[in-house]
């Protein structure tokens, strides 16, 4: 029997817990013989106190074990990719069929979108007839067949990792890197691949604002990961401007099709060759990440890429037409259009990102709580982005809204977002380390 009262003080206190204490706590909070408010007090406390890798390695296992598991076959090398949020973030539509169209298995699991941040399983949900919350033999079956598979997740896999994030929800305990990292890494175990590449994100439009935050997140995820007997890589990217030249669901879906097409912006391609190249040298394809963007782009060149994407979708039930897959036809859009315009000549030397996904969800394209409707057709379109020149009373953005409501608050946010200098600023790295 666990003494709770003793179990959260000893956390209090800094000690350390044994792995038998976590896990009957996660089972006792799990079965409801631990009330909510000692569990968010233990929650505070490690907010505080952290958690030594030991005591990390176990609850983050307890998590994993909280429900059922996604199995492969033994020997069979299976790949995720998780990114830690951003603005204009469409990489997972890009990368999957990249990847897994040059042979690699991908079961890749997604969120959906909240606060400023996208999510992969809204943007797709933007296709129609597209199913999205697979079963786990459905999962597993199209791996098998076809090389990958995109599902929101079931609540039958870590359900404790879903409990424990509402509680952090709304006892400010999300931002603790043991809790993170515990919750990420919980929910892939469960989620049955075995080698893992992390997109950690810094910068005012990510959840770490800033880079030492990200670097001990992302040394905290591979650690862990590989406390598990899993690979993984960590490639630390900027979100201090948003991804890409769209943000809003559709067009996002939009936005990578252009890639995939081989066009596209080129911010959004280089991360999506960067990452791509991660996935190849973790499950062994290549031997560097150059090699890796090599065969990545070849994979674009030819048609693979798109011919997989297609693929993927055809099998997840949804309708795309060939003009759309051909960038004939857009995906839909909102129908009424406000622009944002400079109000003098020079250059574009930031987009703050974080406003332009503030803005988004003003206009009904993000959720302020899980659960909540969004409008998939509302979107931001950069017009000009970071370097870029600007004349006076040029369009800077466009926006594509539906409801009036919000569109002063959206506008102001857009406007605040651009700041226009004298001169070009020097480039900042996309992909600033791996780890
Ligand atoms: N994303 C997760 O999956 N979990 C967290 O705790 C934070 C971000």
């Amino acid at each position: 029997m666990l003494d709770i009262l003793a179990f959260i003080e000893q956390k209090r206190d800094g000690k350390v817990h044994d792995s038998i204490q976590i896990e009957n706590f996660v089972r006792g909070c799990m079965d409801g013989s631990v009330p909510d408010y000692q569990i968010a007090a233990w929650l505070m406390a490690v907010y505080f106190r952290s958690l030594n890798s030991e005591e990390l390695i176990s609850f983050t296992r307890a998590l994993a074990d909280s429900g059922d598991k996604i199995v492969f076959p033994e020997d069979m090398v299976v790949l995720d990719k998780h990114s830690t949020g951003g603005v204009g973030d469409k990489t997972t539509l890009i990368v999957i069929p990249i990847v897994s169209s040059l042979g690699v298995p991908i079961a890749k699991l997604s969120g959906r979108g909240l606060g400023f941040t996208g999510g992969t399983i809204d943007k797709l949900s933007s296709i129609p007839g597209i199913s999205l919350q697979l079963e786990a033999r459905e999962f597993i079956n199209q791996v098998m067949e076809i090389g990958c598979a995109i599902s929101g997740h079931s609540k039958a896999l870590a359900p404790a990792e879903g409990f424990f994030y509402a509680l952090r929800d709304v006892t400010g305990t999300v931002p603790s890197i043991p809790l993170i990292a515990s919750s990420i890494v919980s929910k892939k175990l469960a989620g049955g691949a075995n080698r893992f590449v992390f997109d950690v994100k810094f910068g005012n439009g990510a959840f770490m604002k800033k880079k030492d935050e990200s670097i001990a997140l992302a040394e905290t995820l591979v650690g862990l990961a590989k406390a598990f007997d899993k690979k993984a890589l960590a490639l630390l990217t900027n979100m201090n401007a948003p991804l890409g030249r769209w943000v809003g669901n559709s067009a996002e879906v939009q936005e990578a099709l252009d890639v995939l097409r081989g066009d596209g912006p080129q911010d959004t391609r280089n991360l999506c060759l960067s990452l791509s190249a991660a996935m190849l040298l973790i499950a062994d394809r290549v031997k560097t990440m150059e090699e890796g963007i090599a065969c990545a782009q070849k994979a674009i060149e030819s048609g693979k890429a798109l011919r997989q994407f297609k693929k993927l979708i055809e099998f997840q039930k949804g309708r795309l037409s060939d003009a759309v897959l051909a960038g004939e036809e857009m995906m839909p859009l909102a129908g009424k259009i406000a622009e944002v315009k400079s109000d003098r000549e020079g250059y574009i030397t930031a987009c703050n990102a974080l406003n332009v996904g503030l803005a988004l969800r003003k206009l009904g394209g993000g959720r302020m709580k899980k659960g909540e409707n969004i409008d998939l057709t509302v979107a931001i379109e950069l017009l000009k982005k970071t370097k870029d020149h600007v004349d006076a009373k040029e369009p800077m953005a466009r926006i594509y809204f539906n409801n009036e409501n919000s569109l002063e608050e959206a506008l102001n946010l857009i406007r605040d977002a651009f700041v226009v200098g004298e001169a070009p600023p020097s480039s900042e790295l996309l992909v600033e380390r791996i780890i």
